[in-house]
């Protein structure tokens, strides 16, 4: 099924952001995972090597994970939109709700018990703008049939001192060793 969906997704034109795409980057990792991480989109280094996560934000992210004592191999690891926004930038409102059809999809297929959102963007595409990362980060939020659990964005982390370093580490090592 997740074949048939990458198919579709592959020659994707919807929105710009296939203009400037090496490729287009498909979730990665375990199919039967309980836990599914959505970012925002592909960086370069993503884009280059068609994985998520795989940049510098997604070494921080992997080394969570493992010192949680798991493997990201273990999870299923995707984004939001599926094509590098140029820059970096964030994707615009009409290209993540594009993306959110094959998305939703994706999490169909999967089917965890908790969707990790991973930062503000994919926070506020599922859980709704008004939402505040220090408020909501670290807690189960179920929403329909859904569970979620926000964590901040690893580049936010980067960016930051050592005390947002910690915080993140915690929220995962407790979504993997304790929800
Ligand atoms: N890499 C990704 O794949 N997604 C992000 O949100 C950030 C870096």
């Amino acid at each position: 099924m997740i074949k048939k969906l990458n198919e579709k997704l592959k020659n994707c034109q919807l929105c710009n952001l296939c203009e400037n795409r090496n490729q287009v980057v498909f979730g990665h990792g375990n199919l039967k995972a309980k836990i599914v991480f959505i970012g925002e989109a592909p960086g370069r280094e993503e884009d280059e090597k068609g994985i998520p996560f795989v940049g510098r934000s997604g070494k921080l992210l992997t080394d969570a994970i493992e010192s949680a004592g798991f493997k990201r191999e273990d999870f299923y690891i995707t984004n939001i939109n599926k094509c590098r926004p140029p820059d970096n930038r964030t994707p615009k409102k009409d290209e993540i709700e594009k993306c959110l059809v094959f998305l939703k999809e994706e999490i169909n297929i999967i089917n965890p018990e908790i969707i990790c959102l991973v930062g503000a963007t994919p926070a506020k595409a599922f859980l709704g703008n008004k939402i505040k990362m220090n408020e909501i980060r670290g807690k189960i939020i179920e929403k329909g049939s859904k569970k979620f659990y926000v964590v901040f964005h690893p580049a936010y982390v980067l960016r930051g001192m050592k005390t947002r370093k910690s915080i993140f580490y915690e929220d995962i090592n407790n979504l993997l060793n304790y929800i």
